[in-house]
């Protein structure tokens, strides 16, 4: 049956998942446990991962939350370890802690730059490389959360174009080296996803999303849910051949720029 759509598809499976306080990952968290998933989340503040924790316990699923920052590899060994010893083997591992600012590249020192690059190139790094002793093996999922910005240039994010670019490289490569061992690696580009820190800091006025919209081919933001949904899809025995991909969910945005009204009276 692992081609048709079940129920409860991610039943039995235990999830970890990287950046979840808030936001995408969060929404993430939140919709594997909703379809069977035991999951361990984990960022920076012992405060704002308890919380989250607490939404999906609250709501009568198994779910811990840890304190760990991406940059420091054995806090994030220690969080997997933590994980594993909680709800055994780890099926599917999310890698999606990440830190942006809008800044030109002189307007940000060597340290901003690399504090980006910490967090969302070599945390994933960490992340992956760890997960893999606690992994179910044949059949685990990883996934590593990029950005357009890896594959588009754009004006004020150098560090995040350069570190997510570099996550679209490390996912392939990890899928060539692990495929044998039963793991698939892939990764999600979200597009602008609605009511997150991300699309706050790039586009903070109603101008500036309404721009941002109108140059989108389905002139609208994602949702967390939407990006939830690929996530899951990946994570089940469907995805099962599906490795070493950069999926995008973005409305359009690897498009370009889908201003006009090339569709006129066709409306
Ligand atoms: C220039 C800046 C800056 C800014 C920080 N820095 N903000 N430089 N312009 N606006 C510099 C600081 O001066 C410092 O350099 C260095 O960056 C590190 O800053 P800290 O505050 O000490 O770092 P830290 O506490 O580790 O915080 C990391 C952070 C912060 C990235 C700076 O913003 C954060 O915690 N972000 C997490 C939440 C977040 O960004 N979510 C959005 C993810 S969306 P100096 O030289 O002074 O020491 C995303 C985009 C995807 O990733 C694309 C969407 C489409
Ligand atoms: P968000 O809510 O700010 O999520 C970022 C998460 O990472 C938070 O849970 C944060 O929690 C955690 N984090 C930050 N630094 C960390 C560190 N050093 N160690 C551990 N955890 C850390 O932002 P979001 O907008 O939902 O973005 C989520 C992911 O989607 C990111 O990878 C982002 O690049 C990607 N993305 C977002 C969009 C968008 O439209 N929002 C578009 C494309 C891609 P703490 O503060 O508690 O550590």
């Amino acid at each position: 049956m692992a081609n048709a759509f079940k129920d409860k598809p991610l039943e039995g499976k235990v999830a970890f998942i990287a950046g979840a306080s808030s936001g995408i990952n969060l929404g993430i968290a939140q919709h594997f446990a909703r379809n069977g998933a035991r999951v361990a989340i984990v960022s920076r503040s012992e405060e704002k991962i308890a919380a989250a924790a607490k939404t999906i316990t609250d709501e009568g699923y198994e779910a811990i939350g840890m304190a760990a920052d991406v940059r420091d590899f054995a806090a994030v060994d220690e969080a997997l370890k933590t994980a594993h010893d909680t709800f055994g083997k780890i099926d599917i591992v999310v890698s999606g802690a990440a830190g942006n600012f809008v800044a030109p590249a002189l307007g940000m020192s060597a340290n901003g730059f690399r504090t980006v690059v910490d967090i969302d190139l070599i945390g994933t790094f960490h992340v992956l490389r760890a997960c893999f002793q606690y992994l179910n093996r044949p059949g685990a999922s990883l996934i590593s959360i990029t950005a357009p910005q890896a594959v588009n240039p754009s004006l004020y994010q150098a560090h995040v174009c350069a570190a997510k670019a570099g996550i679209n490289m490390l996912t392939k490569c990890l899928a060539m080296e692990w495929g044998p061992g039963g793991v698939r690696v892939n990764a999600i580009s979200p597009g602008p996803v609605a009511d997150t820190e991300g699309m706050a800091r790039l586009a903070p006025t109603p101008e500036m999303e309404a721009g941002v919209k109108a140059r989108l081919a389905l002139r609208d933001y994602g949702t967390k849910t939407d990006i939830a949904d690929l996530a899951l899809f990946l994570s089940t025995d469907n995805a099962n051949y599906i490795t070493g991909t950069i999926m995008d969910c973005d409305g359009g945005t690897g498009l370009g720029n889908a201003e006009g009204d090339a569709l006129g009276d066709f409306k």
